[in-house]
This record gives structure tokens, sequence and C-alpha cells, in this order.
């Protein structure tokens, strides 16, 4: 199994890249905003719940988003990886998900960090305010409140990711293709070192 983590701050295109990259490689992409996104429409308890936390930036609870990853790579045991996105966000969810991997006898090949300045991220996020219909893009004060978020509780997860020599930095500003062709390369780079590990 080849397993990614696409990391970076809100509105540093992981969502985008991470469209691109599901297609060119044939991973599953997990991304807990869409789920829960998906959750609220279908007004769902879950949904209702997390709707209130997600409109003031702050994160939902660990064991939610945790259950809801544990029940998504149960439902796609035979893909041949999974491309994770906004997952994990806090060192809990990344232990436990490093746990679930372990039961699969598989684990994270790569975590390829997103980096983007903050004035450029607002900018991203506001404009994609205009037209998404996402409440925490309109209001600058709850985008401020997610970066605060992230430096406060995600931004240890690139450090869990580091000390086990996983972590790359990928600069993600420039156009769409240009980032989509440096995150192509790491990728490409370590499909090759794990198949030639695999082929020992
Ligand atoms: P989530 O949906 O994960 O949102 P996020 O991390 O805040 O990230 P975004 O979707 O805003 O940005 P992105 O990095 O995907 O960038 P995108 O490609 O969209 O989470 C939302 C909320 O859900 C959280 O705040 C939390 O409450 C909750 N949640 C989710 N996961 C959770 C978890 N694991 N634990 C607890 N709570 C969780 O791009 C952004 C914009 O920039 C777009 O308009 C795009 O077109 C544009 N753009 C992309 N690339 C470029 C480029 N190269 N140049 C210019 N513009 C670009």
């Amino acid at each position: 199994m080849f397993n990614l983590i696409l990391f970076g701050p809100p509105g540093s295109g992981k969502g985008t890249q991470s469209e691109k990259i599901m297609e060119k490689f044939g991973l599953m992409h997990l991304s807990t905003g869409n789920l829960l996104r998906q959750e609220i429409a279908d007004k769902t308890p879950l949904g209702m719940e997390a709707k209130n936390i997600m409109e003031r930036g702050h994160l939902v609870p660990d064991e939610v988003v945790i259950g809801m990853i544990d029940s998504c790579i149960e439902k796609h045991a035979d893909a041949k990886g999974f491309l994770f996105d906004g997952f994990p966000r806090t060192i809990a969810q990344a232990l436990a998900l490093d746990n679930l991997l372990t039961v699969k006898k598989a684990a994270i090949c790569k975590v390829l960090a997103l980096d983007v300045d903050e004035d450029e991220l607002v900018k991203r996020l506001m404009k994609r305010g205009e037209t998404s219909g996402r409440s925490d893009d309109t209001n600058e004060d709850v985008i401020r409140k997610r970066f605060s978020v992230y430096k406060a509780e995600t931004e240890p997860v690139a450090e869990h990711y580091n000390d086990q020599g996983k972590l790359e930095k990928i600069k993600g500003i420039g156009s769409v293709d240009e980032i989509f062709s440096s995150l192509t390369t790491c990728i490409e780079t370590e499909m090759a070192a794990q198949q030639s590990v695999s082929a020992k």
C-alpha cells in the first residue's frame, strides 16, 4: 500500500492538488473536511455538531474524525493506497492513524507539506469565500482562527513525521501545474524507493 499525507495550512492547496494526485496515481482520496461537509449537507446529528465547530474555525473532536477515517479505510480495504488530506490534524490523530495502518501491515510512506505564506492564504480563502458558500471562508477572524489552531495543534504533526524521516516540504506558491509537478516528482521518487525495497 502506498499511503500519502498531503499536509499544509488552510488554503495551501491540499484539496486542489489531491484531485490531481488521485487521478494520476489512483490513490483513494480521504478528506476529513469533505466528509464532514457531507455530514452537514445530509443534516446528520454528527453534521449538526460539526457545523457549529467548523463555523468557528475550531477542530472537530479527535474521536469523531478518527472514527470516520477508520470506517473509510475499512470500506476501501482493497485500495492500492490512501491520500489523506486535512488529516491527521493533531498528534492524537497521527498516533491513531499510525496504529490503524500498522494493523493493516501498512504505514505512511511520505508526508508532503505545502509551504505558503499567511498573506497568500488569506487572499485565497477570502476569494473562495465570495463564491464557495463555505461559511468558514467568509470571515477573516475565522480564517485567522483556523491559522492559530493550525499552528498550535497541527504543526506538531509535521514534527512527528519529520522525526520518522517522512516529511518533505514543497513550495506551495506558483501555478497549480507547477506545484503538481513538484509533488509528482516526490511521489514518483518515493514509489520507486518503495518498489526497490519490496523487490529485495
Ligand atoms: P478542511 O476542509 O480540511 O479545510 P482546510 O484545511 O481549512 O483547508 P481548505 O480546504 O480551506 O484548503 P486546502 O489546503 O484544501 O486548499 P484548496 O485546494 O481548497 O477543514 C475545514 C474544517 O473542518 C476545519 O477547520 C475543522 O473544523 C474541520 N476538520 C477537517 N478535518 C479535521 C480533522 N482532521 N480534525 C478536526 N477537524 C477537522 O485551495 C484553497 C483556495 O486556493 C481555492 O480557492 C483554490 O482554488 C485556490 N488555490 C489552490 N491552489 C492555488 C494556487 N497554486 N494558486 C492560487 N490559488 C490556488
